[in-house]
């Protein structure tokens, strides 16, 4: 049976591990720093088309700086965007200046309708901040018309889309600016890390103010975050990253396992608060190793889009809902969501087939059921399948044939 686990790190324990030496002994800066953020600068300039291209520790931060000029320029304003959301998303709207409004979505994807959207905008509406959730983008061609039609500024969450387009142009090129993260588990990762891109000049030139008043991150978190990379690595083998359970502990799988997951995640985070959004440079080692996945990420998303096109066409399956994935949008296969009645027992029966799954960690903002119905019962249902672990055809399609016995 094969064992596939619920995450990769897409990196060489080797590369991980010299840019841990480095971090000991030179922190987030160093030899070179500066000439190693330009270098990462250049080449995701090149990867998304973007006229402009801001490194920053993390993706909130830079939903947050897309954000701030029109906290600034209008206190108070309204922003649209979907109720099922990463829980920082709303929060950056907010220390923005800017007040949320949440719109219900639609299953499987967890995006809005045009007509949720239209319902909820008021006088006071000035901008529509859309997530293309695990690496799908929406349709940009009619969010931007409208957007337009609208006079709404659009700004785009690309936490987990890098390589996503539409019609050729990247995510995050059509509105105001987009924001991706480079977190371990994303599809273009420095361990951590996010990047901004814009094509509008005077979004540019608000991001360019910030960066004289930028420090750069403690030591020790950039230590810890590149110590769990590699252990994942050294521990469950090369670019592997901890998939806590594996076949002979499949009892285990089910809520404690998630609790276990969360006190992992989040348990630094208690012990070391940081403050979002996080005002400080990327750290150079982890730009030197974003750079070192962009040589290879394209092939790495060719190969999660074509194992991801696999598992569709030998679909569908009426008890897995199953993203569809349209023709004319490029989407990254680095997260694809199945939609169960029973998600435990799902994970439960893949993981007696070999494959490691994760719970969706998206949730509803508000809890409000009754105003967004399809938004609170998405998170309870939703089960990522393993695609970026996937690494030839046998793996995949032992997992169509999970998914058909299920
Ligand atoms: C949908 C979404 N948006 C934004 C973010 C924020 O990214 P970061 O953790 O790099 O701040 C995440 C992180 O997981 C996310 O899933």
């Amino acid at each position: 049976m094969v064992a596939v686990p619920r995450e990769v790190v897409p990196l060489a324990a080797a590369s991980l591990l010299r840019e841990l030496s480095r971090a000991l002994a030179e922190g987030s800066g160093g030899r070179g720093a500066a000439d190693d953020r330009a270098a990462l600068i250049t080449a995701l300039r090149d990867a998304t088309g973007a006229r402009h291209v801001f490194l920053l520790p993390d993706g909130r931060t830079g939903l947050y700086a897309l954000l701030a000029p029109l906290g600034r320029a209008h206190p108070g304003a309204e922003v649209v965007l979907p109720d099922y959301n990463f829980f920082a998303v709303p929060e950056m709207v907010r220390r923005a200046g800017l007040s949320p409004v949440f719109v219900d979505v639609t299953a499987p994807h967890g995006e809005p309708t045009v007509e949720a959207v239209e319902r909820a905008l008021t006088p006071r509406t000035r901008a529509l901040l859309l997530g293309h959730y695990f690496g799908r983008p929406n349709d940009l061609r009619a969010w931007s018309a409208f957007a337009r039609d609208h006079s709404l500024a659009l700004y785009e969450d690309c936490a987990h889309a890098f390589g996503a387009s539409v019609d050729g142009r990247h995510v995050g090129r059509w509105g105001l600016g987009g924001s991706f993260s480079l977190s371990l588990t994303k599809g273009l990762t420095g361990v951590m890390g996010g990047v901004v891109v814009t094509d509008d000049d005077e979004t540019a030139a608000s991001l360019a103010a910030l960066a004289p008043t930028l420090g750069e991150v403690p030591r020790g978190e950039l230590v810890r975050s590149l110590l769990s990379a590699l252990g994942g690595t050294v521990l469950f083998g090369d670019r592997t990253y901890p998939s806590l359970v594996r076949p002979p502990h499949a009892r285990l799988v089910g809520r404690g396992v998630d609790l276990l997951d969360r006190a992992m995640t989040e348990l630094p985070a208690l012990t070391h608060p940081r403050a979002w959004p996080t005002f400080a440079r990327l750290p150079a080692p982890c730009a030197r190793l974003a750079r070192e996945h962009l040589t290879h990420v394209t092939q790495d998303v060719a190969l999660q889009r074509a194992l991801t096109r696999r598992i569709l066409a030998a679909g569908p399956w009426p008890r897995v809902g199953l993203a569809t994935w349209e023709d004319d949008r490029y989407a990254t296969g680095l997260n694809l969501v199945a939609r169960v009645d029973d998600p435990w027992g799902f994970r439960r029966h893949l993981l007696a087939n070999g494959y490691d799954a994760r719970s969706d960690y998206l949730t509803s903002s508000t809890g409000d059921a009754e105003r967004f119905p399809v938004s609170v019962r998405l998170p309870r249902q939703g089960v990522f399948l393993p695609i970026r672990a996937l690494r030839d055809e046998r793996s995949a399609d032992g997992l169509i044939d999970a998914l058909r016995a299920w």
